[in-house]
């Protein structure tokens, strides 16, 4: 088992507690570097038993790390928290919306979760991973036919959103389907929660889900259709959520939806209560942790079926950020230094908005270390700056460092979630490579973007070719 001091000298601030040992590993989503980080006896920063500053020489920076132990840790702590807190049958499913590839899949799959897709890349991503149909539900508030062609093809669980969506499954399963196809509700639930608004569902003024004043005539309509299965009923309030209150009021309310279904003959016996636990990005975040989370959920659905007087469903959760976003880091070269002064002194590293979009979507707010140098002390507060030609491209606005040289190493934490798969190319900046670390072992999980890819899906119209000539 791994063994490690995980107090950084350079960070000012205590940004992870003193533990010597991960024998009983923490809640990784109450931490802000991934699990196995140490700081060596040349002061680097090293990860799953790599260091950063040799994992840049080699592999190229930006660079996103991802750390293995950590995603595993929070894969089996949910999966056991449900074992150990909730008395029926229950399923973790990952949101892969979270961070899509072939290696995560593999490695979330070989932990035995399921997962949650929400177009048909996502989708034929998890399949070409190897994931099987039985484990998948594929989300989505406008799906296309085709997706949901494919998705019957495939045999997984759909999850309908809305009428259009209804009405055109029901065709393509009396289509396609001997069987009738699985399904479940989304429904508005109509609970507010405390986070960025434009992460929020739940609400009723949300584009997700049914509007729960339409069930009497949602269940009437299922109950008719012999080509759909209606097995289980969906909600998700929003995510980055810190309040359990609102997770545990969902969970009532989605018990007394299943009793009404159950009214209508519907087979319902499954509720997803969806995802939301937030993470800790800077020091004041204090989310639950998972086995907090799953205890709270899991007894709030076992009293509300008491009281209901209904058995309990198979309970599924779908947490994204909770699973994935502390076990990454980006790695970052320091470049330009700009000093205003007065104002503001400016440091540019090597990406920015297209490897990590949130801070310009969300004012998201992260934290930094000098990789390379882990012990020099924190001497004054910059803007950390992206290289895209955007003002608002700042990585970490207040960002507490050590006076930094072009050629440092800047790790962001918390990287995991939304990052990767939100990136973009703008400026034709080609999306940085990918690696995972385990054990003293990287390995590449994605290539690097070159200037070939960035203009792969071009085309040069004939017509433009022969105006040239
Ligand atoms: N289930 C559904 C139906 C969802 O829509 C989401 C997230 C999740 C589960 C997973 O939520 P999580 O456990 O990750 O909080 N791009 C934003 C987050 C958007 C979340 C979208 N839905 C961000 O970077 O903060």
């Amino acid at each position: 088992m791994l063994s490690t001091d995980r107090s950084l000298p350079n960070t000012g601030h205590r940004y992870v507690p003193q533990i010597t040992s991960l024998d009983i590993p923490p809640s990784p989503n109450q931490e802000l570097l991934p699990l196995t980080a140490k700081v060596n006896s040349s002061d680097n920063l090293e990860i799953g038993g790599c260091e950063l500053r040799k994992l840049v020489e080699q592999y190229g920076s930006p660079l996103y790390i991802l750390d293995e132990f950590t995603l595993r840790t929070a894969c089996s702590q949910y999966r056991d928290s449900f074992t150990t807190y909730y008395s029926g049958e229950s399923q973790v499913i990952y949101a892969s919306k979270a961070w899509s590839c072939l290696a995560v899949c593999r490695i979330i799959d070989s932990e035995n979760l399921g997962f949650d897709v929400v177009s048909g890349g996502e989708l034929y991503t998890t399949l070409e991973a190897g994931v099987d149909k039985d484990k998948i539900y594929f989300h989505g508030n406008n799906k296309s036919v085709t997706e949901l062609e494919f998705a019957v093809e495939v045999g997984c669980t759909i999850m309908v959103d809305n009428w259009l969506e209804l009405k055109n499954l029901v065709q393509i399963a009396s289509a396609k389907s001997e069987q009738p196809v699985p399904i479940m509700i989304r429904l508005t639930p109509g609970i507010e929660c405390h986070t960025h608004e434009y992460i929020r569902t739940g609400h009723l003024d949300s584009k997700f889900g049914f509007d729960p004043n339409q069930l009497d005539e949602v269940f009437t309509y299922l109950s008719q259709q012999e080509s759909l299965s209606c097995i289980g009923l969906h909600a998700h309030i929003g995510s980055q959520i810190f309040e359990r209150q609102p997770h545990q009021d969902l969970a009532s309310v989605l018990v007394d939806w299943m009793k009404k279904a159950q009214g209508y003959g519907l087979p319902v016996t499954t509720l997803n209560v969806g995802g939301g636990l937030g993470i800790k990005y800077i020091e004041s975040d204090d989310p639950p942790s998972i086995s907090e989370w799953v205890s709270a959920v899991s007894k709030a659905v076992e009293n509300a079926c008491n009281q209901a007087a209904v058995p309990l469903p198979k309970l599924i959760a779908e947490p994204g950020r909770s699973l994935i976003g502390s076990a990454c880091v980006t790695a970052y070269t320091v470049g330009s230094r700009k000093e205003i002064p007065e104002f503001n002194t400016y440091i540019a590293v090597d990406g920015g908005m297209s490897d990590n979009p949130r801070p310009i979507t969300y004012q998201s707010v992260y934290r930094a270390v000098v990789a390379n140098r882990m012990s020099a002390p924190i001497t004054e507060e910059v803007t950390l700056a992206g290289k895209h030609c955007e003002s608002g491209d700042v990585v970490i606005k207040n960002a507490a460092l050590p006076k930094t040289e072009p050629g440092d190493i800047l790790a962001v934490m918390d990287t995991g979630a939304y990052n990767y798969s939100m990136a973009s190319n703008y400026n034709r900046i080609g999306r940085p490579a990918a690696i995972v670390v385990y054990e003293g072992e990287a390995n590449l999980i994605i290539e690097r973007e070159t200037y070939h890819d960035l203009i792969e899906q071009d085309r040069l119209p004939e017509r433009l070719v022969k105006h040239q000539e």
